[in-house]
């Protein structure tokens, strides 16, 4: 998109002209998880198996995914966080009419750190670490905070390098530059996953025709980590989807 045309597209006025004219046509969480049917519906079977006691996301961009979970799930507290305040404003506009939605400005590892510490994401979350773009890439450091916390938790990251999927594509941390650097992928995150927490991990294996109901589209790598949950883990590897679309990888993370 232009500069203009993005300009244009993010006034008030045109925003939430699109966002509703898509919300009749598609219904509303339309924009969420890339708008892969598959990982979408990866992440609503996680909500629908697990009693989750929050749903965080790093990275909020137009909210569209965290629109989608509280939708589908109203009683479940969401939080969202945003770096950027021109972006953090217009999401949280479109977002305020969800009152499970907590929409946060600010960095998004210092703002995991402080949900944690105060208690707010509960027993057992499910986070979605999805904030890039900037110069600096929290994800290191909010996953330090909770592995950090210790318990149970289910962590998705977006944009992440899958093994011998290639149709996936991925980030890489260039400090800005989108062009070089290191890639997302678990031998990045591996230092910021502390012991005795145990992690088990499960990548996507699918085509764009899956995902996709024009066959085709970007495809975006991902991750499922699941944090001292070995159990329910190895039980739910036995639901369709996952066994239809994931593969467990047999590396232990940590
Ligand atoms: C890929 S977009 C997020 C898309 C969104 N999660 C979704 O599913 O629709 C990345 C967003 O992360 C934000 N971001 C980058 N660094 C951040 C940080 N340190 N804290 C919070 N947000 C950050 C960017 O400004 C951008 O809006």
């Amino acid at each position: 998109m232009s500069d203009r045309v993005l300009q244009l597209r993010n006034t008030r006025l045109v925003d939430t002209l699109y966002r509703r004219t898509r919300d009749l046509l598609y219904g509303r969480g339309w924009g969420a998880f890339h708008r892969d049917r598959i990982y979408r519906s990866l992440v609503l079977d996680l909500l629908d198996t697990f009693a989750f006691t929050s749903f965080v996301e790093t990275g909020t961009y137009r909210g569209y995914s965290s629109e989608l979970v509280a939708v589908r799930h109203p009683r479940l507290p969401v939080f969202t966080v945003e770096v950027v305040e021109s972006t953090y404003r217009r999401s949280a506009r479109a977002l305020k009419r969800y009152r499970n939605v907590t929409a946060l400005l600010g960095t998004s590892n210092e703002a995991v750190r402080r949900l944690i510490a105060e208690g707010k994401v509960g027993e057992m979350p499910l986070y979605y670490l999805d904030a890039h773009w900037q110069s600096y890439w929290p994800l290191r450091d909010e996953l330090r905070a909770i592995s950090a916390a210790g318990g149970k938790a289910v962590i998705v990251i977006d944009d992440f390098e899958v093994p011998g999927e290639p149709q996936f594509g991925f980030d890489l941390d260039g400090g800005g530059d989108p062009t070089h650097g290191e890639k997302c992928n678990l031998d990045y995150i591996r230092p910021a996953l502390s012991s005795p927490n145990v992690y088990r991990a499960i990548f996507p294996r699918y085509a764009a025709a899956d995902a996709f109901a024009s066959g085709g589209g970007p495809l975006r790598g991902h991750v499922v980590l699941f944090q001292n949950m070995s159990e329910e883990f190895e039980r739910y590897l036995d639901r369709p989807l996952p066994r239809s679309y994931y593969f467990r990888h047999a590396a232990v993370v940590a």
